[in-house]
């Protein structure tokens, strides 16, 4: 992938597609292509189609995605089935209808089957029940990673699947309803600190462990393995089981009461934490194993502490300039 390659990212304005941006610009790639949903609609396929003829990308990350916490998951199941189906298939297609060279296509850890052993080893893909909450959304992922492995054998495409861990970083989505575990805690304890209010009250045990990775560190890995010489990455490409599949984490986890605490010692909280154990608790620990990408050297600069700090900023810089625009409109009103 050299510096003036074409690379499109989708979905590069979100949490791990902007990190991907910032980390290609960093590396210096000059030839950088992003379209925002608005501009083009990744579910609709002639604009896909009319775009990648346009466009012709050498390289292709795919980071849109309909992505959502337990909430968003639980309700809306036919929404995350489609809208991830039709995103993936086209873009996917499309990559290889204009002849990229590579792509690099984002799952997630939520895809592995929900009791398998751990730390989580690439081979368990589709060895097991998934997790029901997100089982729609986890199936149109595993279609993904499945085009990805036949799209290689019948065309002789690069085209490899990463499993990222739980991520966290700037960008994030803190909206109740529909975010994950960190940039809720975030958010929760940071009104608990405006409102001086003496308590937060978290669900389940707090005792489930969970691992979490910078986006940044995320991108860092996935531009490393775009990087990769061809011999080294076909390496990968011939993945366990077949599955042109690699996790992407620290490969470090700890229980959800210890990140609550780490949150509310980065925001300033000093009131109680709770736990309603009515809630349910969800799977009892997640954590990926990151042999293979270890092997290739590769290992996370940013820590976990540092990380949710650079977020907080981030959130706080976010809350202020919606409180800004609010200001102005209302001035204007
Ligand atoms: N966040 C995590 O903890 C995590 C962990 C593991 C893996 N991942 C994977 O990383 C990928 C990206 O997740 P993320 O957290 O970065 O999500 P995100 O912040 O919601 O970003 C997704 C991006 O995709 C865009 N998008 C969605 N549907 C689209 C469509 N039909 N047409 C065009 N653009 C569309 C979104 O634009 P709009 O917002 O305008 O719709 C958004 O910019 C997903 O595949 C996810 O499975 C994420």
């Amino acid at each position: 992938m050299d510096l003036s390659a074409r690379i499109y990212v989708a979905g590069h304005r979100g949490l791990a597609g902007s990190a991907l941006m910032r980390c290609l610009e960093r590396h210096g790639y000059r030839n950088l292509i992003g379209r925002t949903h608005a501009e083009l609609d990744l579910t609709d396929h002639k604009s896909v189609s009319e775009f990648f003829e346009k466009e012709r990308p050498e390289f292709v990350f795919v980071a849109a995605a309909k992505v959502g916490g337990i909430l968003a998951n639980n309700d809306y199941p036919a929404d995350f089935i489609r809208s991830n189906l039709e995103v993936q298939t086209n873009v996917i297609h499309e990559a290889w209808r204009s002849g990229a060279k590579r792509l690099l296509f984002l799952g997630s850890s939520c895809i592995y089957p929900r009791d398998c052993p751990q730390p989580i080893r690439e081979e368990y893909l589709l060895t097991g029940p998934l997790e029901f909450t997100n089982r729609a959304y986890a199936v149109a992922k595993i279609a993904g990673v499945e085009m990805c492995r036949s799209y290689n054998r019948q065309y002789g495409m690069r085209f490899l699947a990463a499993m990222p861990t739980n991520l966290y970083g700037p960008g994030d989505n803190y909206d109740l309803a529909s975010s994950h575990v960190l940039p809720a805690l975030l958010r929760k304890m940071h009104e608990a600190k405006i409102r001086g209010l003496e308590r937060v009250t978290l669900w389940g045990t707090g005792s489930p462990r969970r691992e979490f990775l910078c986006s940044d560190d995320m991108a860092d890995a996935c531009v490393m393995l775009m990087r990769l010489p061809d011999l080294r990455f076909d390496e990968i490409l011939r993945g366990p089981n077949e599955f042109p599949l690699i996790n992407i984490g620290c490969g470090v986890d700890q229980t959800i009461a210890d990140l609550a605490r780490t949150v509310a010692s980065v925001v300033g909280f000093r009131g109680a934490l709770e736990f309603d154990t009515s809630k349910p608790d969800g799977t009892p620990r997640k954590l990926l194993d990151v042999g293979r990408l270890k092997a290739l050297g590769w290992s996370p600069r940013i820590a976990l502490e540092a990380g949710i700090a650079a977020a907080y900023q981030d959130f706080l810089a976010r809350e202020s300039g919606a409180r800004k625009t609010n200001e102005t409109s209302e001035a204007r009103t």
